[in-house]
């Protein structure tokens, strides 16, 4: 009886220390901030990123990644820690373009339910993409540990990549999606051979948005710097369900899917987002382009018009002073 008692204690204990969460249920995104506060902060990310709203910044330089290139020898660590796939990065990996160089130290994947289209955080003009890539890095210089780094204020650097579905199998993606059958359940680990993670990135790297925001994830910490590419990468039908279908986030059965490990977007709040490009012309909407050509059409109608007119009443007056000079003549003649 009284060991019991003792081993219900001992249990409710446990679970207040929990550092448990899921997406869904009990411990689902709703009761974040109950167990992590700063989830309940107001710089929180994922964010819509409403283009018209966004700021442009002519000094926000292209983003320089180094030794992305260079994969090294060392075999990279693949893990499913149940809420992601994950693969560790080597230091030899860091960041320039930012106001400090920040290193690498691990990437992980966001998706969404079997065959949804709709699994990224961010959204750019309240559309979501396929899914969405995060490499995270920290800034080295100022903070002796990724831990600490994660709890100041711009510690963390994240770039995000937003994934869609193309005609074509990407060889970048494939050098993590090949491995994840090795790693269904939850806790499994493997190891990747080293490849470019440069190619994981879309080709241009100066159109990005940047603003100030958190982990995605428990405790939420609002230490985060963000660049979101403009640009998406492509990744196939097959490859996207692959990610979708291979992973389960329990430990063993009875299995559940590891499926939708994405968060709901949260309010921008007080915060600006900046664009490192200017949106030009060719970003005008179809409504916008309809009501300018349109708006091109009844201008040009009008200007005819009084053109026309004009015309019209000079030629009138043209023949009546011809008529009154015919009229003199012969008035003249008659005389
Ligand atoms: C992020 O916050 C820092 C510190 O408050 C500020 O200096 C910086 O301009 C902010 N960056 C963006 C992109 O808003």
């Amino acid at each position: 009886m009284f060991f019991t008692l003792l081993l219900q204690v001992i249990w409710i204990l446990a679970a207040f220390g929990d550092e448990h969460w899921t997406y869904e249920g009990p411990h689902g995104q709703d009761h974040w901030p109950a167990s992590f506060p700063e989830c309940g902060g107001s710089a929180q990310s994922p964010i819509n990123i409403q283009t018209s709203s966004v700021t442009f910044d002519s000094e926000l330089p292209a983003l320089q990644p180094h030794g992305y290139d260079q994969p090294g020898t060392k075999l990279l660590e693949l893990h499913n820690n149940g809420h992601t796939v994950q693969l560790s990065l080597p230091p030899t990996l860091y960041l320039e373009g930012l106001p400090q160089k920040y290193v690498a130290v691990q990437l992980h994947l966001h998706w969404g339910q079997k065959g949804s289209l709709m699994g990224s955080e961010h959204q750019i003009n309240s559309k979501a993409a396929a899914a969405e890539l995060h490499i995270v890095h920290y800034d080295s210089d100022s903070y002796d540990s990724l831990s600490e780094a994660a709890k100041s204020p711009q510690g963390l650097a994240v770039l995000g990549i937003l994934i869609e579905v193309g005609e074509t199998e990407n060889p970048a993606y494939e050098h993590i999606l090949s491995h994840l059958h090795e790693i269904r359940y939850k806790g499994q680990m493997t190891s990747v051979p080293p490849f470019s993670v440069k190619e994981l990135l879309p080709p241009v790297l100066a159109q990005y948005f940047r603003y100030n925001g958190s982990l995605t994830t428990p405790p939420c910490y609002q230490s985060v710097l963000w660049t979101v590419f403009s640009q998406k990468v492509q990744i196939s039908k097959e490859q996207l369900e692959k990610l979708q279908e291979t992973l389960f986030s329990t430990e063993k059965e009875p299995s559940q899917s590891l499926v939708q490990n994405y968060r709901v977007l949260q309010p921008l709040n007080q915060r600006t987002v900046l664009a490192s490009f200017n949106q030009d012309e060719s970003s005008y909407t179809t409504g916008e382009m309809l009501s300018l050509g349109l708006g091109i059409l009844i201008g040009s109608v009008c200007l005819l018009l009084v053109v026309y007119f004009i015309t019209k009443k000079i030629q009138k007056k043209k023949s009546r002073n011809e008529k009154s000079v015919g009229f003199t003549s012969a008035h003249a003649t008659v005389e």
